[in-house]
């Protein structure tokens, strides 16, 4: 049977595929951004007390009351901004179904949505299924800036919300405050919805993490995506969220509603434990990945790629072109056949694929013992006569 037309051009994800490949090789896998360790121990035997307590039917629709409750507490230790458990915030399958039910529940056919490359996997196809336009501006290296003329004329009158990703994989871009300043001020003049998807908030090394919601005149009309997956070293639970006004919460339930209606409910447990952490945790958190952030990047520079450092995130991007390969996906192929490392080439999360093509980002959500081998591995690269 034929995929349809909605989404046979996407095919398969290139996360699916260069983790089949590395498992294919035996190559260090530095591609698909989970780590290689668990979650903290009070998160994961909250879930299971849950099990055993007997939480295993179907959760109420915008997630279990401690977790709704324990995210409005943290939004408000975060944001200053007081909000209603009930009405404003909404649990969904990881952050992933946050986007997919926002797009549903926001967009109509003909609408356009701006948003930046490189993109997100998800935020594309979601648009598209709702009969929407995606209009894609790109960050371009080596600082990924901002272009705010270039975002102020991609604005039509069928332009409905902008969506953006800070921190950004895979730049490690932190959009700084007075480019969200732009973005907001934008969003006042021309009515439009910020969606914000914000699952790196706790990883972030150099600035701040300004969330939009927090400007000016944006609590009413920005929706913001978290989950629990990055900061609580927890990817397969796929618990997430959307905050929002009421109004907008109910654009994001009515799309949520037939997707999968409710989360798993001993999980939300697990998660109300998780988002109740404090800064001990998060800073412990935070430092162990700067270490991380710092043996890969330093170890890629020497080994002569020209690195992106990230100010957030636990990616890396970095130009691979000083070893002569024709483009990200040769680059990509070569290092998980010969050299045993897998990574993402970034093509994929472009519409104008020329600004990938020089471009390889490696996770480094790692064991350090893992991150050591792979970096031995990379240093067997030469480059190509
Ligand atoms: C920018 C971004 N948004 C959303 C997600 C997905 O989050 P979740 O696993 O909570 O669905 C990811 C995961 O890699 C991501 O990088």
């Amino acid at each position: 049977m034929p995929v349809s037309h909605r989404l046979a051009s996407y095919g398969t994800s290139i996360f699916t595929e260069m983790t089949r490949l590395a498992n294919e090789r035996g190559a260090i896998n530095l591609s698909q951004g989970f780590p290689d360790f668990d979650g903290p121990e009070f998160v994961r035997r909250a879930a299971v007390e849950a099990i055993g307590a007997g939480h295993n039917q179907y959760a109420r629709m915008s997630g279990v009351p401690p977790l709704s409750r324990a995210l409005a507490a943290r939004w408000e230790r975060l944001t200053g901004q007081a909000i209603d458990p009930d009405t404003q915030v909404s649990v969904t399958n990881g952050c992933t179904e946050a986007i997919a039910a926002t797009c549903l529940g926001l967009l109509n056919e003909g609408d356009e949505v701006i948003t930046f490359e490189p993109y997100y996997d998800s935020y594309k196809p979601c648009i598209e299924m709702c009969g929407a336009q995606a209009v894609v501006l790109t960050l371009a290296a080596p600082d990924f800036a901002l272009d705010c003329e270039a975002l102020a004329r991609a604005i039509s009158p069928r332009t409905r919300a902008i969506l953006i990703n800070t921190p950004h994989n895979p730049t490690g871009k932190v959009f700084g405050r007075e480019e969200l300043e732009f973005i907001a001020a934008l969003c006042r003049e021309r009515d439009l919805i910020a969606v914000t998807d914000e699952v790196y908030e706790h990883l972030v090394f150099e600035g701040e993490h300004v969330r939009l919601a927090t400007l000016p005149g944006m609590a009413e009309r920005t929706i913001t995506l978290s989950s629990v997956g990055k900061t609580f070293s927890l990817t397969g639970w796929k618990i997430g969220w959307a905050i929002a006004s009421a109004d907008l919460s109910r654009c994001v339930r009515s799309g949520r509603q037939f997707l999968s209606y409710s989360v798993a409910t001993p999980l939300q447990h697990g998660a109300a434990a998780a988002v109740g952490a404090g800064p001990e945790y998060l800073d412990r958190f935070l430092s162990n990945y700067r270490q991380r952030r710092d043996l890969l990047c330093d170890a890629l520079e020497e080994i002569g790629f020209v690195v992106f450092r990230p100010a957030g995130t636990y990616f890396v991007l970095a130009d691979h072109t000083p070893f002569g390969f024709q483009d990200d996906r040769a680059f990509c192929a070569h290092l998980v056949d010969e050299i045993g490392v897998a990574a993402i080439p970034p093509t994929p999360f472009y519409d104008h694929p020329e600004h990938g093509r020089p471009l390889v980002r490696f996770a480094f959500c790692k064991r350090l013992e893992t991150l050591s081998a792979a970096i031995e591995r990379l240093r067997r690269l030469r480059p190509r006569a």
